[in-house]
Order: structure tokens, then C-alpha cells, then sequence
């Protein structure tokens, strides 16, 4: 087995490939699935408000401090830890982002692969004829089935290797070019629909105009816990694209507009989904199940509805892929530059072992339901371990690393391309990454792990 030769390290080719691959990473299931229902349980408008603070305000500089920490070490998480701060135990932050992607391929492929089950569905018309209750008893049902999640949890995860063995520019920047746009005209053409139904205006409404009696601290907490899932933030995924960024990219540019796509894509699901829940008179607050439950029923009532519904789950499969090909990218880059081994052998390494942990996650549901740790089954532990515990630690050792360990000036250095930038942001950057991120982090945190109750 030999080395990983560095000097023959892949990159993205062009600008647009950084953000089509970043923002494909970012703009996900996060966006599409749990952004809605997050923001139909916690208030509407008012969490709106609350998210986009709290994105400007932290997501963007912990999106900056990994995409510097990658492009400064032309590493994996765990290679840039050790490059950066040699002989410190800080490489340990990228091990945790290494558990924190198997943990979240797993359980996230599992939902994507519910998308081609419903992709499936509409072609066969099996939403047809289906009242609200059938609807849920079929979700339910396909759930815990032992072997349709599992057969389609290996169909999206060989579709994700497939990605990653091309390369960084071959197969991750291509594909995402490509992706992206069509992404982008889904999502435009479901707005279109459903704001151009009977009674939208509610929807809107409830989008947008802010009800503050409904923020709480829960409120705060859960944006912030978005936030952070959104933005892919907090595992070293940022990292990894960040170590294939050319010297001349301006990070906080690209930081700024993948943060910014990202949020795009958040609202305008947002507006795809909340008028046609209020045109077809349902409530808002019905949680996880919007999208596979809620949402079958309303296309089942609308004209042509079957197409839409078509359309919605393929624009979900694709916004999953692209996401789940920048989780795999962390661990095969993390196979084959820390261990030496080939991408073929990293990839086949990686997608073997994701079998094993994501059909374990996706039996969870079913078969499998009666093991537990810590009172939750596979799927839930590693859905809320990652996002409530091991992004926000992770994201709170990334700032305090840069903020208190590493030399201001190299920071400063990384950020300007060696002084051919303005950085006129720096002093504002830096107090964020040493003070209000930290603290803002650690209280959510707390609150995730049980310790503080807000
Ligand atoms: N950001 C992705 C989404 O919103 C999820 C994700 C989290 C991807 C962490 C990579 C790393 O769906």
C-alpha cells in the first residue's frame, strides 16, 4: 500500500464549481424536508426571523473559519489538524467529523432513499385513491418493511459512490453542475403551482409575517441547530471541499454566497410547500410527516397533481445526492490520504461499511426497532447525536481552534490570498469566532446534551 502522493491532489476547476458543489452540499434534505416542519412547529415568520440572524451572524463565519481551515492545509479534517497544529491532540476534531459523517450518511441515505420509493410510487399511482389516513398507514408501513428502505438505501448509496469515484472534478464538480440548475427549476416551477392555488395567501402569510409571541428558547435553539445542519457545517465536509479550493477563490465570497443559496433554497421550499398546505386547509404544524404524508394527499387533490408530485421527489432525491456525495467525500478523503489507500479502494471501503451501519439504521424502523441505546433506536440515535451533539461541538472546537490557537496572522493571510484581498471584515470576523460563536454555541449545545433547559 503506498502513500497518498499530494502533489497529485485533485481541486475544483472553476469558481462555479466551488459554489454548485458547496451549495450542493448545503442545499439538501435540510432544506427541503426538515426546514418546512421546523418552521411549521416553532411559529412560521417569527423562526424565519430568528434563522436568518443567526445564519448571517454565525453560520457564515464557522462556513469561512472550515473552508480556510481546508485551503490552508490542502488536507482532509483529520490531515488538517495535524498539518496546522502538529503534535497537538487537535486532529481529534477531524475524527470526530470522520463518526459524524458515517453517522449521518446513514441515517440521511436512509430518507433519501425513501424519496425513489415515493419517486416509485407516483409512477405506479400509488397515491391514488388514498385518503390522508391510507397515506400515513403506507408511510408507516414501507418504513418498517425489512427489505424495500434497505434495497433503496443501496440503490442511492451506490448512486453516491458512483459520484465519488469519479473525483472531486470529475465526478463531485461535474455532477453538480449539472444537478444544481435542475434543482433550482423544480423547486421555481412547485412555487409557481403553489402560490397560484385557490386561498395561497395564508401560506404567505404565515411564511412571512412574524407572530414574536411564539419565540421562545426552544425557538432560538432549534434555529440555530438548522442552521448548522443546513450549512453542512460542524464535520469537516466544509473542510474537505475547502482543501480542493484554488489559492487565488475569495473564501468569504464563496462562503457569503453558498450561505445565501442556501437560504434561498430554505424560503423558497418554504413557499413550494406552506401555501398549498393552507390552500388544502391543513395544518401547518404537522411535523415530520409534511413531506411524506401531508404533502401525497395535497398533490392527490390537485390537477395534474401526479406530475408535481413527480417533481417534488426527484427535486428531493437530487437535493439529497448532492449532499450525500460531499458526506462520502470526507471519509474517502480521509481513506486515502491518511491511510493510503486508492479512491477505488477508499470508496469501495467506505460504501461497504455505510451498508452494514445504513441498513442497520434503516432496519431500525422495523425489524430491528427493539435495539436500543440510550432509549432510541439506530435511526434517531444517529440523527440526534450528529445534528444536536456532534456538529455544535465540533463547530465550538473549530472557532475556538481558530479564534484562540492559531496565529491571527495566518488567518488574516489565508482570508486575503496573502494580502491581495481587502479584508475590511477581519476585526468583526474575528470577535465573532472568539466570543459570540462560542458562547451562542455552548448554549445550544447544553440544551442539546440535556445539561442547560431553556
Ligand atoms: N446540509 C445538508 C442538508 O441540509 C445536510 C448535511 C449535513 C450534509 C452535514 C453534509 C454534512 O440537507
Amino acid at each position: 500500500m503506498g502513500g497518498f502522493d499530494f502533489s497529485k491532489r485533485d481541486s475544483f476547476g472553476s469558481r462555479m464549481g466551488v459554489i454548485m458543489a458547496a451549495a450542493g452540499s448545503a442545499v439538501g434534505l435540510g432544506n427541503i424536508w426538515r426546514f418546512p416542519y421546523i418552521l411549521g412547529e416553532n411559529g412560521g415568520g417569527a423562526f424565519l426571523i430568528i434563522y436568518l440572524i443567526i445564519m448571517f451572524s454565525i453560520g457564515i463565519p464557522v462556513m469561512m473559519s472550515e473552508l480556510l481551515i481546508g485551503r490552508r492545509a490542502q488536507r482532509n479534517p483529520v490531515g488538517a489538524f495535524k498539518v496546522l497544529a502538529p503534535g497537538k491532540q487537535w486532529y481529534l476534531v477531524g475524527m470526530m467529523g470522520i463518526i459524524s459523517a458515517f453517522m449521518i450518511l446513514a441515517f440521511y441515505t436512509a430518507v433519501a432513499g425513501w424519496t425513489l420509493e415515493y419517486i416509485y410510487q407516483t409512477l405506479i399511482g400509488g397515491f391514488t385513491a388514498k385518503s390522508s389516513a391510507d397515506l400515513a398507514t403506507m408511510f408507516e408501513s414501507f418504513r418498517s418493511d425489512s427489505l424495500r428502505p434497505a434495497l433503496w438505501f443501496a440503490v442511492f448509496m451506490a448512486a453516491t459512490a458512483g459520484i465519488v469515484l469519479g473525483g472531486v472534478r470529475k465526478g463531485i464538480e461535474k455532477s453538480t453542475k449539472i444537478m444544481m440548475p435542475l434543482l433550482f427549476i423544480l423547486l421555481i416551477v412547485m412555487c409557481v403551482k403553489s402560490l397560484t392555488l385557490h386561498g395561497a395567501g395564508r401560506g404567505v402569510e404565515f411564511l412571512f409575517r412574524p407572530d414574536f409571541s411564539k419565540i421562545t428558547g426552544t425557538t432560538v435553539l432549534m434555529a440555530l441547530g438548522q442552521v448548522f445542519f443546513s450549512l453542512s457545517i460542524g464535520m469537516g465536509t466544509i473542510i474537505t471541499y475547502g482543501s480542493y479550493i484554488q489559492k487565488d477563490n475569495n473564501l468569504a465570497g464563496t462562503a457569503v454566497e453558498v450561505s445565501l443559496i442556501d437560504t434561498f433554497v430554505a424560503v423558497l421550499a418554504g413557499i413550494a410547500i406552506f401555501p398549498a398546505v393552507f390552500a388544502f386547509g391543513i395544518s401547518p404544524e404537522s411535523g415530520e410527516s409534511l413531506t411524506f404524508i401531508v404533502l401525497p394527499g395535497i398533490f392527490q387533490q390537485m390537477t395534474g397533481g401526479m406530475v408535481f408530485a413527480f417533481m417534488f421527489f426527484l427535486l428531493l432525491a437530487l437535493a439529497a445526492l448532492t449532499s450525500t456525495i460531499s458526506v462520502l467525500e470526507v471519509i474517502v478523503a480521509y481513506f486515502s490520504e491518511q491511510l493510503g489507500l486508492t479512491r477505488r479502494m477508499a470508496v469501495l471501503l467506505a460504501t461497504l461499511s455505510m451498508f452494514i451501519l445504513g441498513i442497520s439504521a434503516s432496519l431500525s424502523l422495523g425489524v430491528m426497532r427493539n435495539i436500543r441505546l440510550f432509549g432510541l433506536n439506530i435511526f434517531d440515535l444517529f440523527n440526534n447525536t450528529t445534528a444536536n451533539i456532534l456538529l455544535p461541538l465540533g463547530g465550538l472546537l473549530i472557532v475556538l481552534f481558530l479564534g484562540w490557537f492559531f496565529p491571527s496572522r495566518d488567518i488574516r493571510d489565508e482570508l486575503s490570498n496573502n494580502g491581495t484581498l481587502a479584508v475590511r471584515y477581519y476585526s468583526l470576523y474575528r470577535f465573532i469566532i472568539r466570543f459570540v460563536a462560542p458562547i451562542a454555541i455552548t448554549i445550544v449545545f447544553l440544551n442539546g446534551i440535556g445539561l442547560l433547559k431553556i
